[in-house]
């Protein structure tokens, strides 16, 4: 068969549907109540809901070898040290890193972009160095940044949004010069879904000279991860939003960058040898792992990284971009409703304000009606004030999501307009 038959029927079929049914079956709190109403659970941007495979193995863990790793010669302590070093390798994998040392183990993407900042950044950034961000960055990825500008004396430009939420390349373009140090954005944005062109960031950034940081957290329970078709240099997510347990994320750093960049936090693990004259650190990864670390959480996580991708992402990709279109159909025709970000291949998140009525009670309306969704400024101040509005009412979708939850959402929002309208 000539190849361009090929690549046409590869193009062109469907990924297999979602069984969202069995799905549901896997998470056992969907099958929960609120005031006596079936849970709608549209609140996965947040933190997304975990599955039997990963409470279970957290249990297991407590149940069944529980040690601590790292430190022990005996069978428990090595038995959990190995399932979570295999958690490591799930992550290099699930991230396409070159190495499973590239790949640091943190309380979550907060505490990675915090870990650049202040060892990395301290190294690498000084006096009239400038640091460059996009207007829709969570908070996380905006105060580290700041709080390091402030201490070098270095300055933050901001990419500003288009009217549909997308970021102006124009801008970006013009933004960068020999000063840039940095370029942090995000994949996906948290508030209004926007999926950045990350690519054609890290390829600017690096022509400029400038090392970037993405912040993968609205990313990785949704769309495959490339760091090394990226090129790029830190990327950070955290495992409570796909699906697995909080306290834990990751850190990818290319190695010859984490190699060069001082320890953060002394303590235990991180360390070749202490005497009170000097103190050498320890290689990767546990440089960076100073302390006991989340244990369960770590070696839970890679239950939740085989479950997504064990659905595969062309098909989680496919669902949730459905259930985007559908409410946005469903929302667009409306009066009261007024989108924020609309950009094209966007992410699976519907914000939006009404007339009628504040986010906070839209939000408290649907909590009334079991649906379960984010009110407010979604830790993106300067998304909301682009925007002059003092916060969204937020859906946000995952694999347990479907068409029905959405008609539930807009049945909710008809309330919303009888009682406040
Ligand atoms: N960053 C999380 C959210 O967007 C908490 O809701």
């Amino acid at each position: 068969m000539p190849d361009t038959v090929q690549h046409i029927n590869a193009t062109t079929t469907a990924p297999e549907p979602l069984d969202v049914a069995a799905i549901r079956g896997d998470f056992p709190i969907l099958s929960q109540t609120v005031y006596g109403k079936p849970l709608i659970f549209l609140d996965s941007a947040a933190s997304a809901q975990k599955p039997s495979a990963v409470i279970e193995a957290e249990k297991d863990l407590y149940e069944q070898y529980y040690a601590n790793i790292h430190r022990g010669v005996y069978k428990f302590s090595q038995d959990a040290t190995e399932a979570y070093e295999q958690t490591r390798e799930t992550v290099r994998a699930f991230i396409n890193a070159q190495r499973s040392r590239e790949c640091i183990f943190v309380r979550g993407a907060t505490e990675g972009i915090n870990l650049v900042a202040q060892t990395w950044g301290r190294q690498n950034i000084g006096e009239g160095d400038e640091i460059i961000l996009s207007e829709l960055e969570h908070h996380s990825n905006i105060v580290p940044w700041q709080m390091l500008a402030e201490e070098k004396g270095a300055s933050i430009k901001v990419i500003p949004l288009l009217d549909d939420g997308s970021v102006d390349m124009d801008v970006f373009a013009e933004l960068l010069n020999e000063r840039t140090k940095l370029v942090a954005v995000a994949h996906i944005s948290n508030s209004i879904g926007t999926h950045l062109p990350v690519e054609d960031i890290v390829r600017m950034a690096h022509a400029a000279g400038a090392k970037v940081l993405i912040d993968g957290c609205q990313a990785a329970p949704h769309c495959p991860i490339d760091v090394q078709a990226l090129d790029v240099d830190f990327y950070a997510f955290s495992a409570h939003k796909v699906y697995g347990p909080t306290g834990i994320g990751v850190l990818y750093g290319k190695e010859d960058l984490l190699d060069a960049m001082p320890p953060w936090q002394g303590g235990g693990d991180m360390i070749s040898t202490v005497t009170f004259a000097t103190t050498t650190y320890n290689h990767l990864p546990p440089k960076f792992e100073a302390g006991t670390p989340n244990i369960a959480g770590g070696i839970a996580f890679r239950h939740a990284l085989d479950y997504v991708s064990a659905i595969g992402f062309d098909r989680i990709a496919a669902h949730e971009a459905d259930l985007r279109d559908y409410a946005t159909s469903q929302l667009e025709g409306s009066n009261s409703v007024r989108l924020i970000g609309t950009a094209k291949g966007k992410g699976a998140i519907i914000s939006f304000v009404m007339q009628e009525a504040h986010p906070h009670d839209i939000g408290t309306i649907l909590d009334r009606l079991g649906i379960a969704v984010r009110a407010g400024h979604h830790c993106a101040q300067p998304v909301m004030d682009r925007f002059e509005i003092p916060g969204t009412v937020r859906a946000s979708f995952g694999i347990y999501n479907d068409r029905n939850d959405v008609d539930s959402l807009i049945e909710g929002l008809k309330k919303v307009v009888d009682i406040f309208g």
